[in-house]
Order: C-alpha cells, then structure tokens, then sequence
C-alpha cells in the first residue's frame, strides 16, 4: 500500500516525504511544479537513499488522477497541493477557488471513485480569523477569512466535514499549520519563493544572502512585549512528523479529527531576527515600518491535542530553525 502525497515536490511536501521514507513507508508524489521543482524530489532521493515513484498531474485532471488510483494500491492521501499567497490570492481570487477548491473537489472524486477514503489536509491558522484570542483552540468558532487563499482554507474544511457526514467511512484528518520554517539539517531541501518573499523567514534569509537589501519590519506598535507581531514559528521537520503521526491516525479510526501543528509559543518579529543574527553570526539589515494590511498582533496555538491524541509535540526550538534555514540558504543561493 502507498501514500500518494499530492504536493509532495513542494516546501512541506518534500520534508514530509523524507519522514514518510524514514518510517518506511511507500509512497507516491503528484505535483504539476506550478511552485516547486523536480529537483526537490531528487534530492529527497539523494536524503533517503530511495527512489520515488513521480506524477507530473495538475490535481483538477480528474481522469488522470482515476489512472493514477488505478495503477497504484493507494491506503490515503496527504494533500498538500494548493496555491498559498495571500497577496496573489487577493489579486487572482478565481485561480485560487479553482486551483485549491476545484483541485480538492477533483481528487475527492479520484479517491471515492477509487474506494480510498482516508486524508490529511494541509489547512492554515489563517481559519481562526481575527477575532480569536490566542492561543487558539481547535474548538474555537472559525470564519471571518481576511483574503481568498484563507476562504479555501476553510471551504475546504467545511467539504471535507461535509463528506463525513454523508458518509461516516471517511477518515479525515485537518491540519492547522501555524508558520512553518527551517529546513532539512542536510541542507539540501527547504523554502525556495519564486518572488520577493512575502513571509518573514524566507526575506530574513534572503537579505543575510544578500538577495534583498533590507527587511521591513511591519509595524513596531502592536500590542506586544516589544510592539512587533508575534507568531507560532514551527520547525518544518516537526511539521512533517506531524503528518507521519497523522497518517498512522487516520489508518486507525473514521471521523473528522482536527489538530493545531504549532509549538504553542509566540515568537516576535524582532526575537526572530535577533535568534538569526546571534546563531549564523550575521546582521540582518532592517527597517521599522508601518503595519501590513489585515496582519494581527498575536497568533499561537494550543497544541496540547496533538500531543494527546497523536502523541506528538514540536522538538525543535528557535534557534535550530535559524541555523536550518541558513544553512538550505546559504547552500542554494538561487534556489533548486
Ligand atoms: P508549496 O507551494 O511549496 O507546495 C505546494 C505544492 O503543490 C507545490 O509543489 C505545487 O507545485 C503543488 N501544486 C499546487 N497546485 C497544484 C495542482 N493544481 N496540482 C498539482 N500540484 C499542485 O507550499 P507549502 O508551503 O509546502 O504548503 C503546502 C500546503 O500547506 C499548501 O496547501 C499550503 O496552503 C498549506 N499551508 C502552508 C503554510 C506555510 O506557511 N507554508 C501554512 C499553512 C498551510
Ligand atoms: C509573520 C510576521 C508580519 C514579512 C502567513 C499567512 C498564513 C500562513 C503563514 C499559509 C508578521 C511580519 C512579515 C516581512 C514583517 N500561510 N513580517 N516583514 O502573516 O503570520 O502568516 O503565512 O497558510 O495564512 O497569512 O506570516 O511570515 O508573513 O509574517 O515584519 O517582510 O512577520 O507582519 O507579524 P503570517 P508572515
């Protein structure tokens, strides 16, 4: 039996890949690289000393996927494969509800025309809205989505709800992100923006390589210890353990079950840089600037229920994130 992990050449996919590898688990990557490369794949390849069975597929080729399903023993899916830019999602709203809504409708109909009833689904904090006071619950009302990338987010939760109430064989697992970054140790894999990035970790690291001249710090007024936002940053290796853990739930029991993937702390903007710059011995060029448009002072979870219930927590602290990231940076200044 495989996993079939759509998404899987991507930032979290191909971490998530090397995890599911190490466990000795079989899997199989669906991707169209509309924001990723090949290359990753080979090089979780190169970590794992394994070879990966690859489909070129845009996830909305329902045909294809049913050809896909038919010639693999396919046990779940981990569905990563989505557009995330909050900026462009603003600006392209259509190819977003097409690409993430319309791309998980498609495969939903792969997987119950394949009799493959099991999934993980990669959502985002960006569901609790603006309203929630942190740390955030997985109990807590969601909705009031300032952007299309996040309405597909919770779209495509209420879907996935809506399945199992129409067919309790369903096995599904929602995912709720906090920041993901930080990078494989080999420093082979990690982040790699197409464009100027637009969350923070990725211009740190870009700026320390010289890429980008200065980072602009999004307004240092916020109510919080020292005025700039806080954030639940979480190492990409805990993620991707995280989803190991979560595909062995899903094999076990139906239902819809719902965890936070955070280390339940908040870090501010400026306790991010200061760890990047005191870890890699560099200075981080930085600006004070206004507040960005629908950000929030404070967002970290409560991810005491993963830890109940699948039995897992984040390891990696801070610091390691830093020095992860520097490292896949420093190593691949351009990228795969
Ligand atoms: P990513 O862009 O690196 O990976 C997404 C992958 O999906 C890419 O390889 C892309 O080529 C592929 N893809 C997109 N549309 C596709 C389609 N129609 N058919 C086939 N492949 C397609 O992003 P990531 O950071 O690895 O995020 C993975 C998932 O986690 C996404 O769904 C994202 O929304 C979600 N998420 C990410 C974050 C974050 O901060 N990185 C936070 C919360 C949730
Ligand atoms: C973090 C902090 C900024 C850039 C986004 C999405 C969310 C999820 C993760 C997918 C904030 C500040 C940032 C910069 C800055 N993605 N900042 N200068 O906004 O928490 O979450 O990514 O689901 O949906 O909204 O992450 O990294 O953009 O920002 O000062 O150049 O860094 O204001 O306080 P965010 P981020």
């Amino acid at each position: 039996m495989s996993v079939l992990v759509t998404g899987g050449a991507g930032y979290i996919g191909s971490h998530t890949c090397v995890e599911l590898l190490k466990n000795g688990l079989d899997m199989i990557i669906v991707d169209n690289y509309v924001n990723s490369s090949p290359e990753a794949v080979r090089r979780v390849e190169e970590i794992s000393g394994k070879k990966i069975k690859t489909y070129d597929c845009d996830i909305r080729d329902t045909e294809k996927l049913d050809k896909i399903f038919s010639e693999n023993s396919v046990d779940a899916v981990i569905h990563f494969a989505g557009l995330k830019s909050v900026g462009e999602s603003c600006s392209q709203p259509l190819r977003y509800y097409d690409n993430n809504i319309g791309g998980t409708i498609s495969l939903l109909n792969a997987m119950t025309k394949a009799g493959c009833k099991k999934i993980v689904f990669s959502s985002s904090a960006t569901v609790y809205g603006m309203n929630n006071i942190s740390p955030l619950k997985e109990d807590m009302q969601v909705g009031g989505t300032t952007n299309p990338y996040g309405t597909t987010k919770l779209y495509i939760e209420k879907i996935l709800q809506d399945i199992y109430a129409a067919d309790n064989s369903w096995s599904i697992c929602l995912l709720r992100y906090f920041n993901p970054i930080g990078a494989h140790k080999s420093g082979r894999i990690g982040e790699n923006p197409r464009d100027i990035p637009n969350n923070l970790m990725p211009y740190i690291s870009q700026v320390a390589v010289g890429k980008l001249k200065c980072l602009h710090v999004y307004g240092d007024d916020y109510d919080t210890p020292d005025g700039t936002g806080v954030r639940d940053y979480i190492h990409v290796v805990d993620l991707a353990v995280g989803h190991v853990k979560a595909y062995q739930h899903i094999l076990e029991k139906t239902g819809v079950d719902i965890y936070n993937l955070g280390t339940g702390h908040g870090v501010s903007v400026l306790q991010l840089i200061n760890a990047f710059e005191k870890v890699n011995g560099i200075k981080i060029n930085y600006v004070i600037d206004g507040r960005r448009l629908g950000d929030i002072a404070t967002c970290y979870s409560d991810a005491s229920k993963a830890e109940r219930e699948l039995g897992w927590k984040a390891e990696r602290g801070i610091e390691e994130m830093c020095e992860d990231t520097w490292r896949w940076q420093k190593n691949n200044p351009n990228g795969f």
